[in-house]
């Protein structure tokens, strides 16, 4: 049962479509959580260093749905916006991206609905990041009913730059100068670098570890 449906029918409250949104985030989260402990147990690695979720606010719900030149209508809201329900996976290595993302798709309860790779093709604006939008079933008394969630994927080298440009859009309402813009994509540059260069020493010290165990054994 997808929300159309459900809007006809029975659902028009605000409240119940809030509370599908925050069971999908814990349906979500739980996942990670299980499968960074899984990881630790098996691996005794940790690929995730940090989770978090937000659910959008009303506020912002309007803002988003006034900007595409949509009417602020449930309908709407349920149908075209995507991170009602978001939650963003920082991981330390670029590799730990594609590992999350390929092991989360495969869980056979959710349906992916996009993927974005903004880390093989970034932004214009140098940003960088992994995301996915699936859909997981919310199992209610009487019905079952597939719900959005939209995961960012990110190292924490990219989340850094993220969240600084965040801040310098805002600060300039979208309309940074030149020069700014420019310097912001010189140092989403360097992130990537840094990321390539933090890999690759990870992978030097795996190898060495590697061939000290063959050397003792
Ligand atoms: P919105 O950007 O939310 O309107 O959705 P969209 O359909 O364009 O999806 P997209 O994948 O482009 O962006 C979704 C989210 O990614 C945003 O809400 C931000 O959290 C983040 N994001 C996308 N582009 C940028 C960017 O240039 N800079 C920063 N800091 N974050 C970005
Ligand atoms: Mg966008």
């Amino acid at each position: 049962m997808d929300y159309t449906e459900v809007l006809c029918d029975d659902i028009d409250s605000w409240k119940t479509i809030m509370f599908l949104y925050k069971s999908a985030l814990k349906e979500i989260t739980t996942k990670i959580d299980i499968l960074n402990d899984e990881f630790q147990h098996v691996h005794q690695y940790n690929p995730i260093e940090h989770v978090k979720s937000r659910i959008k606010t009303p506020e912002s719900i309007v803002k988003k749905l006034k900007r595409e030149g949509y009417e602020s209508t449930i309908d709407n809201m349920v149908k075209c916006i995507n991170d009602i329900a978001g939650v963003r996976i920082t991981c330390s290595f670029t590799s730990d991206i594609y590992r999350i993302a390929e092991i989360i798709t495969k869980h056979s309860d959710l349906k992916v609905l996009m993927v974005k790779d903004y880390i093989k093709n970034p932004k214009d604006s140098g940003y960088k990041s992994y995301h996915l939008v699936v859909s997981v079933p919310i199992f209610m008394s009487d019905k079952v009913i597939d719900t959005k969630v939209e995961i960012q994927i990110r190292t924490i080298a990219m989340d850094f730059w993220a969240s600084l440009e965040h801040k310098i859009y805002y600060k300039f309402e979208g309309n940074a100068p030149e020069n700014i813009q420019n310097e912001l994509k010189e140092c989403a540059d360097m992130i990537s670098m840094l990321d390539a260069k933090m890999l690759s020493l990870n992978e030097a010290i795996k190898q060495s570890e590697k061939n000290n165990t063959k050397k003792d054994s």
